[in-house]
């Protein structure tokens, strides 16, 4: 199963909620899955390589790809019908690279935040992947969410996105969810992204994957 993990805006939590779900899925699930970091950045890959000198046992790869690699490498991963590939996109829509993800996504995962800058991003993407791809289901995620900020455009926002997909439970800004790495995601995190990806796994990766 491919999942991707996109939005054309840069940070907006692709590359955390990447290392989230991997971490959440390798370790709570104990799926099999690979990451494939296509951020140019590469912040992943990099942790990644980091965390290998220290640990021996890496619950998971992550690799560093171009867009470019993901036909043929999806193909390689895809002969096991179980394991799960985690896609985190460069923050672009101008490539045409972009294409084979978006067919192949058999899930995409969009964090977004309630600023207007965010939403059009948010809506753009939207709109290249399901011209793409009709039918894939599009899950938004409201990141890095403070608690003592009223949302004005928090209802709107929402009312135009269910139009593409659904919108899950909010994750909130948090010290402890940036200091997520390969290897872990801090024990006090839980509590905030097990409502987001319990659902998510039980409604369309579980049955995916079995
Ligand atoms: N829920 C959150 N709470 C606190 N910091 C966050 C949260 N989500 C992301 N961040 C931070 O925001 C920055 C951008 O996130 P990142 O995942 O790199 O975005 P993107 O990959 O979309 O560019 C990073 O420094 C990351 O640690
Ligand atoms: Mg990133």
């Amino acid at each position: 199963m491919v999942i991707i993990i996109g939005n054309q805006k840069g940070g907006a939590g692709k590359s955390t909620l990447t290392l989230l779900l991997a971490n959440y899925l390798a370790l709570a699930k104990k799926c099999e899955l690979t990451v494939m970091d296509m951020d140019y950045q590469q912040s992943l890959a990099q942790k990644y390589e980091k965390a290998k000198v220290l640990e021996n046992d890496e619950p998971y790869q992550v690799i560093a790809a171009g867009l470019e690699h993901f036909p043929d490498m999806a193909e390689v991963l895809g002969q096991n019908k179980n394991h799960i590939i985690l896609v985190d996109l460069p923050g672009k829509l101008d490539d045409d690279g972009l294409i084979p993800l978006f067919e192949a996504a058999d899930l995409v995962l969009c964090p977004f935040a309630y600023d207007e800058f965010s939403y059009e991003s948010t809506i753009l993407f939207s709109v290249v992947l399901r011209k793409i791809n009709p039918d894939v289901a599009i899950i938004y995620i409201p990141n890095r969410i403070k608690a003592n900020v009223k949302y004005e455009t928090q209802l709107e926002v929402n009312e135009q996105l269910a139009h593409f997909g659904e919108i899950s439970d909010k994750i909130p800004d948090r010290i402890d969810v940036q200091r997520t790495n390969t290897q872990q995601t801090q024990l006090s995190v839980y509590p905030v992204i097990v409502p987001v990806f319990s659902k998510i796994f039980e409604q369309y990766i579980k049955p995916n994957s079995l």
